[in-house]
């Protein structure tokens, strides 16, 4: 049957849409090319952190983190060498009165820090009362081009130590807002893979690997259906692989991926995973559960200038409205704050406060968080971190815990 003569239009317009999306990416590609090198943040003082506390249970597990970052870092705040900020305004209420997925003075805010804790953010989705405005996570990752999505994994007792590497500034996120509709039916959505935006995050997973000692990375992809973008994406790994012979390297498809996660013959032999945008997201989660849930894991969103650590989870509306926020589990925001310090220069508080959160959550297990009134609150938690954290022997104890795990 033929098409309805009157969708030419809409056609054409899509067409012209389509153009215009292909020079802003090429353009995107000349900025990629041009792109600065690594900020020294060793060399910045004050090294400013700010703090945006996000939605739902958002603001009540960052001012946890905030105090445990204070708690650890409270020599460098008083000689005036890392400042802690607050940047208000991240809120769904005030993103809708704005109808953008970071208002601009919020964003002109986080601009003025270099590194950012950000507390959860609800993301809009279709049917929700918010319109359906963009997620400010992915708005806040392309503005700042925090392309690296660093997610980390570990279960001691499963022999599982995964980093994972998340392309975070393309493939179907990049105009994940920009898909078109032709006439009532037909809906069309983009995915982009560009040669730049794979290397970069390519040779962090690959730097990574060798500065720490690991001689493998498994990259994931979809390449045998996704051929153009996918294919992109394995070609270019397979590029910089030859870079790095000290390091062998595996391809495996996502859905395999998926299920090797889980198999226990396997699961131990991955180290470096790196990955597209949209795999990581999902892989990412289903890792997380691995180790005890998405509210155990922190999340590193890595770019030349700016970093952002976050929990991978969402803003839990459902406890604040059932009542519940405080008895939110704070963990994966300290997480996050223990991969901030290590990224600001400071290793050894990064160290100590994983050490703590390994002898709190997975070990000695003193405070439990149930999420409701039964369990413990987060301040009780965060609390508990900070006693352990003051802990002299902390080293000590978390080296018998874990040769009894
Ligand atoms: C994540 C989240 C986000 C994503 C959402 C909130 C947009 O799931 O950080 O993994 O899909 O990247
Ligand atoms: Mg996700």
């Amino acid at each position: 049957m033929a098409i309805n003569p009157g969708i030419t239009k809409e056609i054409e317009e899509a067409k012209d849409f389509f153009g215009r999306i292909l020079e802003e990416q090429l353009s995107r590609i000349e900025r990629m090319k041009g792109e600065e090198g690594w900020t020294d943040y060793g060399k910045l003082s004050p090294l400013v952190i700010g703090i945006a506390g996000g939605d739902g249970i958002g603001p009540f597990i960052s001012s946890q983190a905030r105090n445990v970052l204070e708690f650890l870092l409270c020599g460098e705040i008083k000689s005036g060498r890392v400042e802690l900020r607050d940047i208000e305004g991240l809120t769904i209420e005030n993103r809708v009165k704005a109808n953008m997925a970071i208002p601009d003075d919020v964003l002109a805010e986080i601009k003025k820090c270099h590194l950012i804790l950000k507390g959860p953010t609800t993301t809009p989705k279709k049917g929700d009362p918010w319109p359906n405005i963009e997620s400010a996570n992915v708005a806040m990752r392309r503005e700042l081009d925090l392309f690296a999505n660093v997610r980390p994994v570990r279960v001691p007792s499963r022999n599982i130590d995964w980093m994972f590497f998340r392309e975070n500034t393309e493939g179907s996120y990049v105009l994940g807002s920009k898909g078109v509709n032709v006439g009532r039916d037909l809906s069309v959505d983009f995915t982009v893979t560009t040669e730049q935006g794979s290397e970069r995050i390519i040779s962090l997973a690959f730097d990574y690997a060798k500065k720490n000692g690991i001689n493998r990375v498994t990259v994931v992809t979809k390449a045998n259906v996704i051929k153009k973008t996918d294919g992109r994406f394995l070609n270019v790994a397979e590029r910089i692989a030859a870079r790095y012979p000290g390091i062998s390297w595996d391809d495996w498809f996502i859905d395999i991926m998926t299920a090797k996660l889980i198999d226990p013959a396997r699961a131990g032999g991955f180290r470096v995973l790196v990955m597209p945008n949209l795999y990581g997201d999902i892989l990412t989660d289903e890792a997380a559960q691995i180790q005890g849930g998405v509210g155990t894991a922190g999340s590193a969103n890595i770019g030349k200038r700016y970093a952002m650590f976050e929990a991978i989870h969402g803003s839990a509306p459902r406890m604040v409205e059932e009542g519940r926020q405080q008895y939110a589990d704070p963990s994966s925001m300290l997480k996050a704050a223990a991969m901030l310090l290590n990224h600001a220069g400071y290793p050894e508080y990064s160290r100590r406060l994983d050490m703590a959160l390994d002898i709190c959550l997975q070990y000695e297990k003193k405070v439990r968080l149930t999420g409701r009134p039964d369990g413990a609150t987060g301040d009780g938690f965060a609390a508990y971190v900070m006693e352990t954290l003051k802990d002299g022997s902390l080293e000590k104890r978390w080296k018998e815990f874990s040769s009894r795990a």
